[in-house]
């Protein structure tokens, strides 16, 4: 694989580091984001870590002003920046369901709108979507966020149609219940329940995510576009 530019939104921890140090690892230059200043606790060179709020337009603009500046083209972009804000349909506020969709979703269209042009022009690039189980199977109270990352899908498909033939993948990856922050919620008895509903019987660890992300970034992945795939230990099967 080429040493190329890595993007990777929502980078500050959870998945998000897990699949900045794996490219950085493979000796790519990362940039990987988050809303608040934050450090890459790994401190490699090639880590550079950027603050950035994807669902605020002007915020992506000032992001692409230091990319030129620094003469950095990204052709590897990670849509993985996502929010929950969990409350049972009836009951969900307006600013709930605002919030988690122009994070998970609208986020995801502001900042591949602003990264695909010099992919486009260098006739090469990946785009991953980090989507959700809960986007392909649902979830009590979490209408806002499965209809955001079932929007991803979408989003994924059209775009892998529309640029295919400039030799940019555009894939998603939906991940079971993984061991972040996000999850962090569960315990006791709720997650024991969970776990024995999973056919591999554990939660997934966020390098289990990254492998994956890896790999379709990867040449060996250069005639899969459009796809979701799964990576939840069995939890969804289609
Ligand atoms: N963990 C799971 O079980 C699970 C399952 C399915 C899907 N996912 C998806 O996987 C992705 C990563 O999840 P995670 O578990 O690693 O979450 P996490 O630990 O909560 O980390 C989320 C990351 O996104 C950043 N972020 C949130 N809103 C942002 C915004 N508007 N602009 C830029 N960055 C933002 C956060 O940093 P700041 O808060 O500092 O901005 C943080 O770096 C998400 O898309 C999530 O929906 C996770």
């Amino acid at each position: 694989m080429n040493k190329e530019v890595v993007f990777i939104s929502g980078a500050s921890r959870g998945i998000g580091t897990a699949i900045a140090e794996s490219f950085a690892q493979l000796g790519h230059t990362v940039i990987g984001t988050s809303r608040s200043e934050f450090k890459f606790e790994n401190k490699q060179d090639n880590l550079i870590p950027l603050a950035l709020d994807i669902a605020d337009r002007s915020s992506i603009n000032n992001c692409v002003e230091y990319l030129k500046d620094n003469n950095l083209k990204p052709s590897i972009l990670i849509n993985n920046a996502g929010i929950t804000s969990d409350q049972l349909f009836l009951r969900m506020r307006d600013e709930e369901w605002d919030n988690v969709i122009a994070t998970n979703l609208t986020g995801t269209f502001n900042l591949t709108k602003a990264l695909i042009k010099n992919m486009i022009k260098n006739r090469y690039g990946r785009i991953i979507n980090i989507s959700s189980v809960s986007g392909l199977m649902g979830n009590p109270g979490q209408v806002n966020y499965s209809s955001a990352k079932a929007g991803l899908s979408g989003f994924t498909k059209s775009l892998a149609k529309e640029v295919g033939s400039r030799g940019i993948t555009v894939n998603s990856v939906a991940p079971g219940f993984i061991e972040t922050d996000m999850t962090s919620y569960l315990e006791g008895d709720a997650k024991e329940k969970l776990i024995n509903e999973i056919p591999l019987k554990r939660l997934g660890s966020a390098n289990d995510i990254a492998d994956l992300v890896v790999f379709l970034a990867s040449n060996d992945a250069s005639y899969i576009t459009g796809q979701t795939i799964s990576v939840d230990g069995g939890l969804f099967m289609y």
